[in-house]
């Protein structure tokens, strides 16, 4: 045998110098559920380890999170349903508690990075991510809304705008809307290849946001389709985005290859909920070893191609790594 592979793998030295995906927590993104009460830690039942927090105990958490070397964030708010309309007008508000959670954490930690999250649903009664008549979600008429929304949370102090929702031409809307108002170092990390998925569940259990009636089908995507995402990438590049993210993760490592390989744009990957209950409930069982499971899970999605993942093992994964 001339060739024999096990001798690159003999030692932990050679089988580190050889490795060719790295992962740190520089590359995470931490999701955060932000509630409008002050001080508040519920736990989420489909989630176990992660909480809803109340806006003013959310900055020591966030604390926590920046000692272990944490400096990404992604902030959800869990609107109550008295705060919900048709059109999600709450989203933009002046005293929307979300708005001014993001104001006093960049406040008290300003060298952070902060992202929104820009979608209708959980501002809406209709629970969908666009304005909903007679059962159609409709696009053009959102779109002024995205844009309204993603201008208070710039001014609010995000850094990166997050459209979850998948309406055509939000980026174009958002991008527009921003650099009018003097925002042009406003980032946008575009949710480009957002699959219309069963692995969100525990996502909507966390922000009581699931749909009234009907799903998602007309505006995520379809499973089972691949040229779509690049149609779609294509497009946010076009108009204006500067990350492209690919979601769910675990199920979709080839669409985050097929992203990387044609395009210059950093794809980011999520790691949704539901994946995270999988490999959460699967350790409180006993049937598999947690954080040696979450290391490979994240590490497969640096692999594919991802140059930032959102995750909910952001903070467990910063703890087992701490020097
Ligand atoms: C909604 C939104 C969803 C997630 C992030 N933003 C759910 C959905 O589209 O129904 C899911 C995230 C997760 O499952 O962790 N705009």
């Amino acid at each position: 045998m001339y060739q024999r592979p096990r001798r690159n793998r003999k030692s932990s030295a050679i089988r580190k110098m050889v490795e060719e995906t790295h992962l740190t927590v520089s590359h995470l993104i931490y999701p955060l559920f932000i509630t409008h009460t002050k001080k508040e830690k519920s736990p989420i039942v489909s989630m176990p380890g992660i909480y809803r927090w109340g806006h003013e105990e959310v900055l020591q958490e966030i604390e926590d999170c920046i000692e272990l070397g944490i400096e990404n964030f992604v902030l959800f708010p869990v609107v109550p349903e008295e705060m919900k309309s048709k059109r999600g007008e709450y989203s933009y508000d002046e005293n929307n508690f979300y708005l001014k959670t993001a104001i006093a954490i960049k406040n008290r930690f300003p060298h952070i990075n902060l992202m929104s999250d820009v979608a209708l649903d959980p501002y809406s009664t209709d629970g969908h991510d666009g304005i909903v008549e007679n059962g159609i979600i409709l696009n053009d008429e959102t779109l002024p809304v995205l844009a309204q929304m993603s201008l208070a949370q710039a001014q609010a102090g995000f850094d990166i705008i997050g459209p979850s929702d998948m309406m055509d031409g939000r980026i174009a809307a958002i991008r527009e809307i921003l650099d009018d108002n003097n925002h042009t170092n406003t980032s946008i990390m575009a949710y480009s290849a957002k699959y219309a998925s069963a692995f969100y569940g525990p996502f909507r259990d966390a922000l009581d946001s699931a749909p009234k009636a009907g799903d998602k089908k007309t505006y995520q995507m379809n499973p089972a389709n691949k040229k779509e995402a690049l149609l779609e990438a294509m497009l946010d590049l076009e108009e204006g985005a500067d990350f492209l993210m690919v979601k769910p993760a675990l199920s979709y490592l080839d669409v985050i290859h097929l992203l990387n390989e044609n395009f210059t744009l950093p794809i980011t990957a999520y790691n949704v909920s539901g994946e995270y209950a999988m490999v959460k409930a699967a350790a409180l069982n006993g049937w598999l070893n947690y954080e040696a499971t979450f290391t490979e899970t994240l590490l497969s999605m640096r692999r594919a191609g991802a140059s930032a993942i959102l995750t909910y093992f952001a903070k467990d994964f910063a703890e087992a790594n701490q020097k």
